[in-house]
């Protein structure tokens, strides 16, 4: 195969972690990580700290990468939950660094792929057409996905490489200081609450509990990512990338509640942000008492995506025939994919031991 090499920007987000992840267990890529902080991973590869938001900084870093084939685009500012107008200009800026720095420089450049989500089909502005389309129309904007894939719809016009988009679902996988993590957020409820001898309560509206919702494995994501990178008839196109399963939280919830060795207790709609804000010192009492890795409570879980993910009453659901038709079939078991996320942070001594 001929050499392939990766740069991945936003290498410690829960996207590009992951990513970092596969590339290092598949092999076969030389790669090339970006990010301000550095990832958590060890391995052959090459990690520059670096401001994105800097044309100038970028510049002067990433000058030496011209043998770069593929980028993977997986910053985002961390304030992104929202679709706020202010996010628009940054997001572009965060893309339009990588791209017009790596452009004239890297020779061999075939691919770009960069990161959408649900929210592209308006998610979280209330209900929305289901199963979502990728050519379903846009909703009202502002929504930064819009400018960045017109940028690079753009920018492609005329070049030798081509570019691919992810729109997945509820990224569930590991990443530390990582504002949109489901993972996390479960893990660290559930914990506190049996720590404060509560039964695990279900935090959404009554609507949340019953709708249809969908998750997509960060390790699924990147499969998925290198395939759209890597697969000729997938140039220019955007997918739905989700498990392939639906769950409804109210048949799941009494199954995460034994997975913790709790009872399920009542449905009860609570702000997480709020109600969480305060146990920080029962997180630390955990650490201390399991020998946990000292990460931060600030660090280990965010709660406004729990508020993001448990208030809508609404079904959230994706199409996935055009990715199937496209020749990706790959599934997880969403169910599944949470205990065995949740076995893999225990054993990282990131969460305790069930007892
Ligand atoms: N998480 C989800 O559930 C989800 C769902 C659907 C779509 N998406 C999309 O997937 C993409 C990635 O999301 P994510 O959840 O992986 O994000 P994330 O965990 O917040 O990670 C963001 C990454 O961007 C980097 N970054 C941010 N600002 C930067 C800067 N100025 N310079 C350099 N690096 C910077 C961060 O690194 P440092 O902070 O270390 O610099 C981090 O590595 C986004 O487009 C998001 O909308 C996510």
């Amino acid at each position: 195969m001929p050499k392939q090499k990766a740069l991945i920007a936003g290498a410690t987000g829960v996207v590009g972690r992951n990513l970092l992840k596969h590339l290092l267990d598949i092999g076969g890529w030389e790669i090339t990580a970006l990010s301000r902080r550095k990832p958590d991973l060890q391995g052959a590869y090459e990690h520059i700290s670096v401001d994105l938001m800097d044309a100038s900084q970028c510049r002067a870093s990433l000058g030496h990468l011209t043998d770069v084939t593929h980028i993977f685009f997986a910053a985002v500012t961390t304030d992104a939950l929202a679709m706020a107008p202010a996010l628009v200009s940054k997001n572009l800026t965060l893309l339009r660094n990588v791209v017009e720095t790596m452009e004239p420089i890297a020779a061999d450049l075939q691919h770009i792929h960069f990161m959408q989500g649900t929210k592209w089909y308006g998610s979280h502005l209330g209900p929305f057409k289901t199963p979502a389309r990728e050519d379903d129309p846009r909703h009202m904007p502002p929504n930064f996905y819009y400018n960045q894939w017109d940028y690079m719809v753009e920018r492609q016009k005329g070049k030798s490489w081509n570019y691919s988009s992810a729109r997945p679902h509820a990224i569930s996988g590991f990443a530390i200081g990582n504002p949109s993590n489901l993972t996390m957020v479960l893990a660290i409820y559930a914990t506190i609450s049996k720590e404060l001898g509560l039964p695990l309560c279900h935090p959404g509206t009554p609507g949340n509990y019953q709708a249809l919702y969908q998750c997509t494995d960060s390790g699924l994501l990147a499969r998925a990512m290198v395939w759209m990178a890597t697969t000729p008839h997938c140039a220019n196109q955007a997918f739905n990338i989700t498990n392939g399963d639906l769950i409804r939280w109210e048949n799941l919830w009494p199954k995460i509640a034994r997975h913790f060795n709790m009872e399920a207790g009542a449905r009860r709609h609570i702000s997480l942000v709020k109600t969480m804000a305060d146990k920080g010192s029962v997180w630390e009492d955990i650490v201390r008492k399991h020998g946990l890795r000292p990460i931060a409570y600030k660090d280990i879980v965010l709660w406004p995506y729990g508020d993001f993910v448990f208030t809508p009453g609404y079904d959230v659901v994706s199409n996935l025939g055009k990715l199937r038709q496209f020749g990706f079939h790959e599934y997880v078991d969403t169910e599944q994919m949470f205990f065995r996320l949740w076995d893999d942070m225990r054993r990282e001594k990131i969460i305790p031991p069930v007892h």
